[in-house]
Formats: structure tokens, C-alpha cells, sequence
């Protein structure tokens, strides 16, 4: 194992100096994954890193895949931004093909592999919270059982009592706040059976947040360290369409998909215009709101860690 990079937990300011801001696209960190070992590497962009969430990018070229398997200290969420990546779980030989537009979960302690069986760039946005790795860093080797196509046959190990116990995925419960917190799988329970989930704006549960002006938002997924999903804010009307007044109890990470879309901060009196496909940075426990000045619907991802 390597140390892990100073610049997590510490992005785009060190912890404990972080304010609002506005991350470009065009002026994001880069970094090899792993640095360790570039002939295995991808290309990795960080968007922000604190005690509670890492959100960055990745690719994968066509073909391609990462390696060793990748093993974090916390919850690992993927959106993935443009083409289709095809994610192994080498200890379940669990395989789950996430197209553009989808998402994934893959719990704490769920080893994983990417690859991209096409012939375009796959690129991802992931997120881990609360931890990417440990001081240690990533890890540099993957021990356990790789179950690929006859992996038995070609030696691998067969007994039974390694193998997860597997269960189907909750049944999704369209609209239904009570599953806040624990959907599609609690964290305690994802982490046991380590099991990938796989994530969509129709199944995240639908909630309408104001009165006057409502907006429409899909939780993909909520546990005790994250919170992924979704936000809509339409176009017309005798004023601009507008969230109500928000804070979290952990910090978030907003990818503006469609837009731009207008983030004002009153405790602050800031204002951010931020253009589609930059990201916006706001810590914990800053009030803020999100407005649509423009004529097209506004769309926003969100990532919260580890409250809303
Ligand atoms: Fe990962």
C-alpha cells in the first residue's frame, strides 16, 4: 500500500477552510489511479474531498479495464456521465452493466473492477464517502477469489462458506419517503452482503420540494453516509422557478447536468452562475438555493454526505 495523496480530504481547500465555490470542468485536479501504477492507471479528475465525501471523475478507454480490484473505506457511488461501464465483483462474480445515465452503488468493502467493453471512452462520476481510503491509501494488490467465467475449473478456490449469501434487490417503492435513509439497502446490510445496486432516476423515491414554486427530486440512494439524487427546476411562471431554502448536515456536491443553474447563498450573499457540466461546492450547514433564470428546465445532480 501506498500513503494516500495529501490532496485527499484537503480539496479544493485543506479541512476546516472550506467555502462555497464553483468547480470548471476545464479546471479540475488530475490524477493517475494509481499513481503507484501508471501501466494500470486511469485518468481521474477531483472535483472535492473532505472528511465526509470524495467526488470525483474517472475513464476508462475502450477496451479497457482498472486494476487491481479497487477496495474503499466507505461507500462508492458511479453516475455515469457518457458511454457504458461494466463492473465486476470479483469475490461474488456479481457482473452489472451500467449504461449512461444509470448509477451504481457498490457498498464499503465491496471489491470491484471497471471495465469498458465498447468501443467509445466510458466516463464516470463517482463518489465515496465518508473515506476514498485509508491512510494507507489505495490498495496495491487484491488477494481474494476472482470469480470469472469457469474460475472453479481453472483452480479457484470452490468452498461454499466463502461464497455471499445473495438476496434479491429490494423491489423498489415508488414515491415512498419512509425508505429515506436505507434505500435500496440500508448501509449496515449493503456492506455485509456486498452487493452491487443498481441506480435510476425512475426508481430513486420522488419527493416535491416547495410550495410555490415545486421542484421535483429522485433520491437514487440514501444511507447513513450519502445521500444521490436528482433535482428538476422547470422554466415559466410570473417569477423564476426556485428550490426552497436548504442546509445539510453534511457537505454537497451539486453537478449542474442541464441548466445553467443559479445557486445563492443569503447568509453569505453569494451568488453562482454555474454552467452546465461545472460542479458546485457547498460545506456543511451553509443555506443556500437554487434558481432557473433561463428558459429550459434546470436539472441537478446532487451528492450529500452523510445528512440531508
Ligand atoms: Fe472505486
Amino acid at each position: 500500500m501506498a500513503k494516500r495523496p495529501d490532496y485527499f480530504c484537503n480539496w479544493p481547500k485543506p479541512q476546516g477552510q472550506q467555502v462555497p465555490c464553483i468547480q470548471k470542468q476545464s479546471e479540475l485536479r488530475m490524477f493517475l489511479y494509481t499513481e503507484e501504477f501508471p501501466e494500470t492507471s486511469d485518468l481521474n479528475w477531483l472535483i472535492a474531498s473532505t472528511e465526509n465525501i470524495t467526488v470525483g471523475e474517472y475513464q476508462l478507454s475502450p477496451g479497457s479495464h482498472f486494476s487491481p480490484a479497487d477496495v474503499h473505506a466507505g461507500d462508492e457511488i458511479y453516475y455515469v456521465m457518457k458511454g457504458e461501464v461494466t463492473m465486476f465483483q470479483p469475490e461474488s462474480g456479481q457482473v452489472m452493466v451500467v449504461g449512461e445515465g444509470e448509477g451504481i452503488l457498490m457498498p464499503k468493502g465491496c471489491p470491484h473492477i471497471g471495465y469498458n467493453f465498447t468501443e467509445d471512452k466510458s466516463h464516470m462520476l463517482y463518489a465515496i464517502a465518508p473515506k476514498i481510503w485509508g491512510e494507507d491509501g489505495p490498495p496495491s494488490d487484491y488477494t481474494g477469489a476472482v470469480r470469472l467465467y469457469k474460475f472453479e475449473e481453472r483452480g479457484g478456490s470452490v468452498r461454499e462458506e466463502a461464497s455471499p449469501v445473495f438476496s434479491e434487490n429490494a423491489a423498489p417503492r415508488e414515491g415512498m419517503r419512509i425508505d429515506l435513509g436505507h434505500f435500496p439497502a440500508s448501509g449496515p446490510e449493503g456492506r455485509e452482503k456486498k452487493l452491487f445496486y443498481k441506480l435510476t432516476e425512475q426508481n430513486g423515491i420522488k419527493m416535491i420540494s416547495g410550495t410555490k414554486t415545486p421542484a421535483l427530486m429522485s433520491v437514487w440512494a440514501s444511507n447513513d453516509v450519502m445521500q444521490f439524487g436528482t433535482i428538476k427546476i422547470l422554466t415559466g411562471g410570473p417569477a423564476p422557478q426556485q428550490t426552497e431554502y436548504d442546509t445539510h448536515a453534511g457537505d454537497a456536491i451539486f453537478y449542474v447536468m442541464d441548466g445553467p443553474a443559479t445557486f445563492f447563498l443569503p447568509d453569505r450573499t453569494q451568488t453562482f452562475n454555474v454552467e452546465p457540466g461545472d460542479f458546485m461546492f457547498i460545506p456543511q450547514g451553509e443555506r443556500y438555493k437554487i434558481i432557473n433564470y433561463y428558459g429550459h428546465t434546470a436539472k441537478v445532480l446532487f451528492f450529500v454526505a452523510p445528512e440531508f
